[in-house]
């Protein structure tokens, strides 16, 4: 294994591991104007959500790890603290990338890349018309991270409204993740693009215990058949197996395979009852 100590390594060589290992990384493609009213539009990776109540996201215009110069998005923020965060789907994904290039202060990234203002309701900065979801936000604070180049600055976005396209919701008018065709940002020139074919469910296990690992089966925990994922999965019921489950010390291949197939079909309750009719 690779082990590196951050001390040791240049802003350059931090840069190339981190941006690769934590990925993917949504993309806030931010909105802002001067004090003369001229609209910046720009993307930041180095984007969440951090606080539902109230609803907060914070995205980071660093230095320049070139030069050590700042962003415009963070001095037209520092001087008009609002902001349009702008969702970026696959389609956008060319015009918004050509709106990072480093214009001059002044030029108006909507008309470089090809978007369309649509005025805001609740801040001056205008909306992407393009982008399936705009967030109007009121800049709570701006932390900064420190004076060297590659420094990040926290912006605390406050989120006041919410755009939706219709398109991307279901008949409940909630947002259906599979129509959002979302992009991620990863290392070097890495994206991802969130389509249906590699969405997947996980079960929240947070209303109920799961049993753990500690209480499966020595048959399962020794299988070599079996994933860790398909383990998990076992773990995550919620009612306790009969202590006699727990001394089972092998289960046949045939038996790994319905279970395997079971949990695949996420009928974790059937990969149980497996288990206990194969004594
Ligand atoms: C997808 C993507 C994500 C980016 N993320 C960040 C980021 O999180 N922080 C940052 O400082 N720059 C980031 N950049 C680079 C800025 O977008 C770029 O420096 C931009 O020109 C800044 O514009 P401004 O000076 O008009 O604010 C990113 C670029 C792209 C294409």
């Amino acid at each position: 294994m690779l082990t590196l100590d951050m001390d040791q390594l240049s802003t350059q060589e931090i840069q190339q591991y981190l941006q690769y290992a934590i990925a993917p990384r949504p993309i806030c493609f931010a909105s802002t104007i001067d004090l003369e009213g001229n609209v910046n539009l720009s993307p930041f990776s180095f984007f969440n959500l951090f606080s539902m109540n109230p609803p907060i996201c914070i995205f980071s215009p660093s230095r320049r790890v070139r030069d050590n110069t700042t962003k415009h998005t963070l001095e037209n923020i520092k001087v008009v603290p609002e902001c349009v965060i702008n969702i970026v789907n696959y389609n956008m994904v060319q015009q918004m990338s050509l709106s990072s290039c480093d214009y001059p202060k002044g030029t108006n990234e909507f008309t470089k890349a090809g978007f369309t203002e649509l005025a805001s309701e609740f801040v001056k900065p205008p909306r992407v018309a393009e982008a399936p979801i705009q967030l109007e936000c009121i800049v709570q604070e701006v932390i900064t991270l420190g004076e060297n180049a590659g420094a990040g600055n926290l912006v605390l976005a406050l989120i006041k409204k919410i755009h939706i396209k219709e398109e991307v919701l279901d008949g409940n008018k909630h947002i259906d993740q599979t129509k959002l065709d979302l992009v991620a940002r990863l290392g070097g020139d890495w994206y991802a693009r969130i389509t249906e074919a590699n969405l997947f469910k996980v079960e929240k296990p947070n209303t109920k215990l799961g049993i753990g690992f500690d209480q499966l089966p020595v048959a399962i925990i020794a299988s070599n058949l079996l994933t860790n994922n398909e383990k998990a999965q076992l773990a995550n019921f919620d009612i306790l197996p009969e202590s006699n489950l727990q001394q089972i010390s092998s289960l046949t291949e045939a038996t790994i395979v319905k279970i395997k197939l079971a949990l695949a079909n996420q009928e974790t309750a059937v990969a149980w009852e497996i288990i206990r009719t194969s004594i």
